[in-house]
């Protein structure tokens, strides 16, 4: 029922963890499963140059969130936000359809935490 990529993902996530000093950070939860997905973000000049992740949930979500993660790495902000969840799911080469709303969180996180960039940058111009 799982795609080879949504076992090696889940198998073996890439970008498991913390950042210190984050530039973002961005907590979705999905009030149906209770599942938690946290992003820390480093920006430099605009793009993300590190990104790893937290998530307290169902395996469809680790690996969402470990190809998200993968997905928006040295792209700039704006390619980050333009992220889909479809297109995380693609990447995955697909989800069950009871599973989609997993990969939801995953763009949700990342929105969240490039809003939180946002609102700090803005911030600390003023
Ligand atoms: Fe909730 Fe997957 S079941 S995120």
């Amino acid at each position: 029922m799982y795609s080879e990529k949504v076992m090696d993902h889940f198998m073996n996530p890439r970008n498991v963890g913390e950042i210190e000093n984050p530039d973002g950070v961005g907590q979705v939860g999905n009030a149906k499963c209770g599942d938690i997905m946290k992003i820390y973000l480093k920006i430099k000049d605009n793009v993300i140059v590190d990104i790893k992740f937290k998530t307290f949930g169902c395996g469809a979500a680790i690996a969402t969130s470990s190809m998200a993660t993968e997905l928006v790495k040295g792209k700039t902000i704006d390619e980050a936000l333009a992220l889909t969840n479809k297109a995380v799911a693609d990447a995955l080469d697909g989800l069950p359809p009871i599973k989609m709303h997993c990969s939801v969180l995953a763009e949700e996180a990342i929105k969240a935490a490039i809003e939180d960039y946002k609102s700090k940058q803005l911030a600390s111009s003023k």
